[in-house]
């Protein structure tokens, strides 16, 4: 009786709700959580996924201007630029301290003598944007003066040195390591530095680093990010298995960010960290290396997801794999694809799985990963793939660079252990 009675008052209170809506012509809007007003050059910020360099998986604390010059001189002779590599950004350890008189940054006067401005400006130079790094608590990971306190100085400094792209990371917050993550602190943390951003008036690109613990891609747009670590970080391993902490190898972080697509789209996407491709165990994060097929399928799955493309290796000194990997237009052109879908796990059986990202045009990509420790034959029918089952597709296979004899009806591939092979898939008459 109770319960009818209920339902009554219910719905003659929605009908007053749906009437008064209809009368006065208002919706019900949802506020946006950032009240600073964007310029138009904010709102095209990351229509497709960020791609550069950053400094922390080759040089760590060795970072230095003459490297990033360098490594700026190597993105144009190297073809990096032309591949669509475009920022250069230095992550920790930049610093020489926080001015006690002032409030202001500096960087460290032995590694970075001409300053920060004289070095964007040399990275602009080319044709290529300039990134920084800071932390949302007291102190980077490195232990190095964090913005916490000092956003608005800090992002007007940025701007005024040309910084393009800011990573925020997330040491030295309170609960940065517990259990007993904080949502609202980070979330305020972020939103402090992205509205202080946007206040400088100068489109920079706000890269959010909080591994993942507190479920960035549920607010990391809202407070002013273009793209957020969806991991801890990942080491030169292929396999390391799922951590609290870092370091994670490359599967366990394709993991997580495979059940993440709904949240990635043009101007924030989900970030699994950095490329390790062509690191080879020489560089700042270690883990043992991977072998040239696994490299491979960290750039192949990591464009089938749409994520951020960060180079980490020395790109002055890169042999012919390593160029071979991430000079690919093909597998770069599914990443940066218009449309903008993260792609998602569609088949999964015996180690073998199938990734599938819709592209502009009509067009499907389907990735094979084989995760077991030998060669497997696969054939998957396009039910399987969930893909039209009469369609006429012509595959055009992304790391041989032509089209591939298919069964009817089916995709199949020769895979090596840990190998991923790529494909993309047009109806005949759209090629
Ligand atoms: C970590 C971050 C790394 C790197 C490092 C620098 O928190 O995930 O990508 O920035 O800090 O200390």
């Amino acid at each position: 009786m109770n319960c009818l009675r209920n339902r009554i008052i219910w719905n003659i209170l929605l009908v007053i709700a749906i009437s008064f809506t209809a009368c006065t012509g208002k919706k019900t809007e949802k506020k946006p959580v950032s009240q600073v007003s964007v310029s138009p050059e904010w709102q095209k910020l990351a229509l497709t996924p960020p791609m550069g360099w950053n400094s922390w998986n080759g040089l760590g604390k060795k970072v230095s201007e003459t490297l990033i010059r360098e490594t700026a001189d190597s993105f144009v002779t190297s073809g990096l630029k032309d591949a669509g590599f475009t920022y250069i950004v230095i992550d920790d350890y930049w610093h020489g301290g926080r001015d006690s008189a002032t409030g202001l940054l500096y960087p460290d006067p032995k590694r970075f003598p001409s300053g920060m401005k004289a070095l964007a400006d040399y990275v602009h130079s080319k044709g290529l944007k300039f990134g920084i790094y800071s932390d949302a608590g007291t102190q980077t990971c490195g232990e190095q003066p964090g913005s916490f306190g000092y956003e608005e100085k800090d992002a007007k400094l940025f701007a005024e040195w040309g910084v393009d792209f800011l990573k925020y990371d997330y040491c030295f917050c309170n609960d940065y390591a517990s259990e007993n993550n904080d949502y609202k602190m980070a979330i305020d943390r972020y939103k402090k530095m992205g509205d202080a951003l946007k206040a400088t008036g100068r489109p920079i690109l706000f890269s959010i680093c909080e591994w993942g613990p507190r479920s960035p891609w549920l607010w990391g747009k809202e407070v002013g990010g273009q793209m957020w670590r969806t991991s801890y970080d990942v080491h030169d391993f292929w396999d390391k298995p799922r951590n609290k902490i870092s370091p994670i190898g490359i599967l366990t972080s394709l993991d997580v960010d495979a059940n993440l697509e709904r949240f990635a789209g043009p101007g924030g996407w989900n970030d699994p960290d950095m490329l390790v491709v062509g690191l080879k165990n020489k560089g700042n994060v270690k883990g043992g290396g991977c072998n040239e097929i696994e490299y491979q399928t960290q750039m192949s799955m990591w464009c089938m997801l749409a994520a951020p493309l960060m180079i980490g290796c020395d790109v002055r000194n890169m042999d012919e794999t390593t160029r071979h990997i991430l000079l690919n237009k093909d597998i770069i052109g599914i990443d940066q694809d218009t449309l903008g879908k993260q792609g998602f796990r569609v088949f999964r059986m015996d180690g073998i799985e199938a990734f599938k990202k819709p592209l502009s045009g009509g067009r499907v990509a389907i990735a094979f990963l084989n995760r077991n420790s030998t060669v497997k034959k696969v054939i998957v029918s396009y039910k399987e793939l969930e893909l039209d089952p009469k369609a006429d597709f012509r595959a055009y296979d992304v790391w041989k660079h032509s089209d591939v004899k298919q069964p009817a009806g089916a995709l199949s591939a020769d895979l090596k252990s840990h190998e991923s092979q790529v494909f993309i898939l047009a109806k005949s008459k759209d090629r």
